[in-house]
């Protein structure tokens, strides 16, 4: 096998990944086929209206969906080339405490509230490294420096209520990042946040993804975030990827009405007072996704294909792909 060795194999390789929620209404079909990638170092930001199946998609990933009601029905989560769903739970457990970590939009569900900050992070590295108590508190104290809590070694033992949202979000980052994960998913991390909170926190998170040549999963609804920080974009719409582009070439133009729609409702300050564009409509009812293209209702380029066939990825160019019979005419639009 030496010979191998260097053969780079994708860090996060999700293949065709389709999930259900068994509910009263019906069957809600959440997930339909997702793929992305995230290489080592690499930020892929997913991007999309809220109840697109971008958290839904993330916690299949990490083996933490509500299940029952939820069901991965098909599809394979390589991670280094070893597919997650079909392994053991132990191997699988194992993977999840230390190769990847997620961190979640609200630090005061997410942390324990009766368990002091700096003995939550200790306690990551007693489980996982079997550090001594007096090793990983120190370890802790070093990890709330480096996420830049101010005071850290006064402030190791107060409570996650004693901080304020932005520093809550910073421990819940350290805990992430404790074990130098290979991956992290960060879902909505600064939604909860004031603006000039939310650019710090970002900021903070791209430094250690660098720091720590992490993989990256960014989901967010903000588009101006995503520009700065992401490598390349997954646009999800019920359920599907309809847009997956390198960052710049998404934003200089998209290959799919929807992309188009989005970047269309950024409000621009070179644009000051001019009307906002918002997609009209809903999203479909995922218990009956309409056949052909989903966005069909709601686009303003649809045409009598789009309601009848369902239109796959199209390769556009390298790196990038467009679910939509008319991505060259959109490419061409700009
Ligand atoms: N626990 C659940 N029970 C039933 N259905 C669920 C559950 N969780 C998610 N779903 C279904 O999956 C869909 C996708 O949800 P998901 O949380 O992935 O959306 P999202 O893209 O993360 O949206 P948001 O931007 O609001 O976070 C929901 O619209 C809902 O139909
Ligand atoms: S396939 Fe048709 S309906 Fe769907 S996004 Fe493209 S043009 Fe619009
Ligand atoms: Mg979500």
């Amino acid at each position: 096998m030496e010979h191998q060795r260097d053969q780079p194999v994708t860090l996060l390789d999700v293949r065709d990944l389709q999930v259900e929620f068994h509910t009263r209404d019906g069957v809600a079909k959440a997930v339909n086929g997702v793929n992305y990638c995230v290489d080592p170092g690499e930020t892929l930001a997913v991007l999309g209206e809220s109840g697109s199946g971008k958290s839904v998609t993330a916690q299949a990933i990490m083996g933490i969906l509500d299940s029952p009601p939820g069901r991965i029905t098909g599809g394979e989560v390589l991670f280094r080339g070893e597919d997650l769903l079909t392994m053991g739970a132990e191997t699988r457990r194992r993977i999840r405490g230390a190769k990847m970590s997620m961190v979640f939009q609200d630090a005061l569900s997410a942390l324990n509230p009766v368990m002091s900050v700096g003995a939550q992070l200790a306690e990551m590295f007693e489980v996982h490294e079997g550090m001594t108590r007096k090793d990983s508190r120190a370890k802790a104290v070093q990890l709330m420096d480096r996420v830049r809590i101010p005071a850290a070694k006064d402030r190791v033992g107060d409570y996650p209520h004693q901080f304020s949202g932005g520093m809550r979000q910073r421990i819940m980052i350290a805990m992430a990042l404790a074990l130098e994960p290979d991956l992290v998913i960060a879902d909505e991390p600064t939604t909860a946040l004031d603006v000039t909170v939310q650019a710090q926190v970002m900021d903070l998170l791209a430094e250690l993804q660098r720091e720590y040549n992490m993989g990256l999963i960014l989901i967010t609804h903000d588009l101006g975030v995503v520009a700065d920080v992401a490598d390349k974009i997954a646009v999800m719409y019920a359920g599907r990827i309809v847009e997956t582009a390198p960052v710049h070439d998404l934003y200089a133009a998209p290959a799919h009405p929807y992309t188009r729609g989005l970047l269309d409702s950024i409000p621009r300050l070179d644009q000051k007072g001019r009307q906002l564009y918002a997609i009209k409509g809903l999203p479909p009812d995922l218990t009956a996704i309409p056949p052909g293209c989903p966005f069909s209702p709601r686009c303003p380029r649809a045409q009598d294909i789009c309601r009848t066939d369902r239109p796959p990825l199209f390769a556009v160019s390298h790196g990038r792909a467009s679910a939509c019979h008319f991505w060259k005419e959109t490419l061409d639009e700009r």
